[in-house]
């Protein structure tokens, strides 16, 4: 075997000639890959506790809502509370605090600034392809593109089809407020995708892609990780999405149901395929929003506090299942273990059969795939949700338990709870404490601060903060410069150098 590949220079032929479950790496050693499940990771953004079907009934998300009954619904699935550290996150397995990215005010991010992820991390793509998967970006990139080597073709990914910069218009592809086209297939331009629906685009390559690994008889597991730019604003869709949501008044609530109906008909698509091709059987669908709802607009983020950049549970709690026939215990079981966005790598390279032992040790993500398996309670008991000691604010979990932090008083952070017009919960004026204290179980909207009632609870949970405060690192230095302006490179985001 040595003597055939350099790198990945080996054909599929190759692949029916000489394999059939072991699969040669690029640096040359072969793995096992029998039996390692196929997986689907959806990813939306800006979609809150109640932007799903099964938690709204105006909403159209038949498949989703039906896979969340046959599967596990992680029902404590926390994520950071803006994009960018929940992509750091669920990538890494590390919490973006440590390694200077956060989502404190002021460090909001746009393609015109100057991010990118340092390359020293390894990356849950790169673990995959070391357990012989095929590793498929299609959608959004979240780490950064200031050269080609920080681009998911250099991070892991062996195919890329989709966006680099960050959010823009979901039928001409030109990034909000900046402008310039973002759109690519892998390294080249994809002019095609003009005018042409984003979350459409990015279904169909999905189909497109487990259609192809089945007739060429590839035989490694797939990784698709499909990262939707729905539900971002602008709020866009198509009419046949819109008229699926006509019941609904509200224009913005009405065209959130539009875009997330359009992702779910994709998960339905794909699946069918997954079917024809006879990868059902042994496949793992991940459903998670990076992060909490966009607030008004028309999200619900109801009957959670706060919302998307805020460290309330509207801003980091999120609808999320797992599902699979054949991994997971039966039907409509609800895990009520804590999850974080950094437990998704251990635990998905569990679901791959990688050896406990085998799993990476230096990341803040705990496995919790076979308490999930057996129905046993999480092995996750704290959680730190954020903490910029420059800034001022943060917040920590041990189980039920929720500690905030604000140095500034009345900051924009401090928010009340969001307009739910079934409900009439009106948003009411909040004051902020420094120290607020919650009991999220008995609480899960954060209307009842104990700080005052529970000294002790208080005092252990400062010092659960104090030493997650002990590992903060400064903020990466991410500048608004000229350098990444696409009018640079013919309107196009494109790699400006690090
Ligand atoms: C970046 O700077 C330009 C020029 O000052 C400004 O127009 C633009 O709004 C800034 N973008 C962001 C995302 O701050
Ligand atoms: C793309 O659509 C946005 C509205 O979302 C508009 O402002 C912009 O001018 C359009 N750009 C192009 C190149 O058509
Ligand atoms: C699938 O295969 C066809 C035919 O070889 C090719 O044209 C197309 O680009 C492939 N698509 C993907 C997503 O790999
Ligand atoms: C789940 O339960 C149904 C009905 O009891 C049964 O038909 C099915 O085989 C079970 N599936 C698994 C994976 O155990
Ligand atoms: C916050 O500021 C307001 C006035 O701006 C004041 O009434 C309130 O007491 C302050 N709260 C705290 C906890 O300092
Ligand atoms: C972004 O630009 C600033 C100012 O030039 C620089 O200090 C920083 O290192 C740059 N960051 C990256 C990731 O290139």
């Amino acid at each position: 075997m040595a003597r055939c590949c350099d790198g990945w220079v080996m054909t599929h032929g190759f692949f029916n000639l000489f394999l059939s479950s072991f699969v040669l790496l690029s640096a040359g050693q072969t793995v096992d890959a029998a039996g390692k499940p196929h997986i689907l990771q959806i990813l939306t953004t800006h979609v809150a506790w109640s932007d799903v079907g099964w938690r709204s009934d105006d909403f159209r998300t038949p498949t989703l809502d039906r896979l969340r009954k046959e599967g596990v619904e992680l029902f404590r699935f926390y994520t950071q509370p803006r994009t960018l550290s929940a992509g750091v996150a669920l990538d890494t397995g590390k919490y973006p605090y440590t390694l200077g990215v956060r989502a404190s005010p002021g460090t909001s991010y746009h393609g015109q600034m100057n991010f990118s992820l340092p390359l020293e991390y390894k990356l849950v793509q790169e673990y995959l392809q070391d357990q012989g998967y095929a590793t498929k970006l299609v959608g959004k990139w979240l780490l950064g593109f200031c050269d080609w080597a920080h681009t998911p073709l250099s991070r892991g990914f062996e195919s890329h089809y989709g966006t680099l910069a960050t959010a823009g218009d979901h039928f001409n592809h030109t990034v909000n407020r900046a402008g310039g086209y973002d759109f690519r297939s892998d390294k080249e331009v994809e002019w095609d995708a003009q005018g042409k629906y984003l979350t459409t685009l990015l279904n169909q390559r999905a189909v497109d892609i487990v259609r192809n690994h089945s007739d060429s008889n590839d035989p490694r597991p797939l990784f698709i990780s499909l990262s939707h730019g729905a539900l971002h604003a602008p709020l866009q869709a198509p009419d046949k999405y819109v008229n699926m949501c006509s019941h609904i008044s509200d224009s913005d609530r009405r065209l959130r149901c539009a875009m997330m109906a359009a992702v779910d008909e994709g998960v339905q698509e794909i699946l069918d395929v997954m079917s024809d091709v006879g990868y059902d059987d042994n496949l793992l669908v991940v459903f998670t929003p990076v992060n909490g709802g966009g607030g008004n607009y028309g999200s619900w983020t109801y009957p959670l506090r706060g919302k998307k950049a805020t460290l309330y549970e509207g801003g980091i709690r999120v609808p999320a299942f797992f599902h699979s026939k054949t991994l997971l215990p039966n039907s409509s079981f609800v895990y009520r273990g804590l999850m974080h966005q950094t437990d998704m790598l251990p635990t998905l390279l569990k679901a791959a059969k990688v050896a406990t032992a085998d799993l990476p040790t230096d990341i803040d993500g705990v496995n919790n795939w076979n308490r999930i398996v057996n129905k046993k309670p999480s092995a996750r008991k704290v959680i730190v949700h954020d903490v910029d000691v420059a800034y001022g604010w943060g917040a920590v979990r041990d189980g039920k338990w929720k500690l905030i932090y604000f140095k500034h008083n009345a900051s924009e952070l401090c928010t009340g709870w969001l307009l739910f017009p079934r409900e009439e919960k009106k948003p009411k004026k909040v004051e902020c404490k420094e120290w607020e204290l919650y009991d999220t179980n008995q609480d899960p909207g954060e209307e009842n601060d104990l700080s005052e009632l529970k000294l002790f609870r208080l005092n252990k949970m400062k010092r659960i903060y104090a030493d997650a405060e002990a590992r903060a690192v400064p903020h990466l230095i991410v500048v608004n410069t000229t350098r990444t302006y696409p009018e640079n490179f013919g309107g196009v985001w494109t790699p400006y150098g690090c």
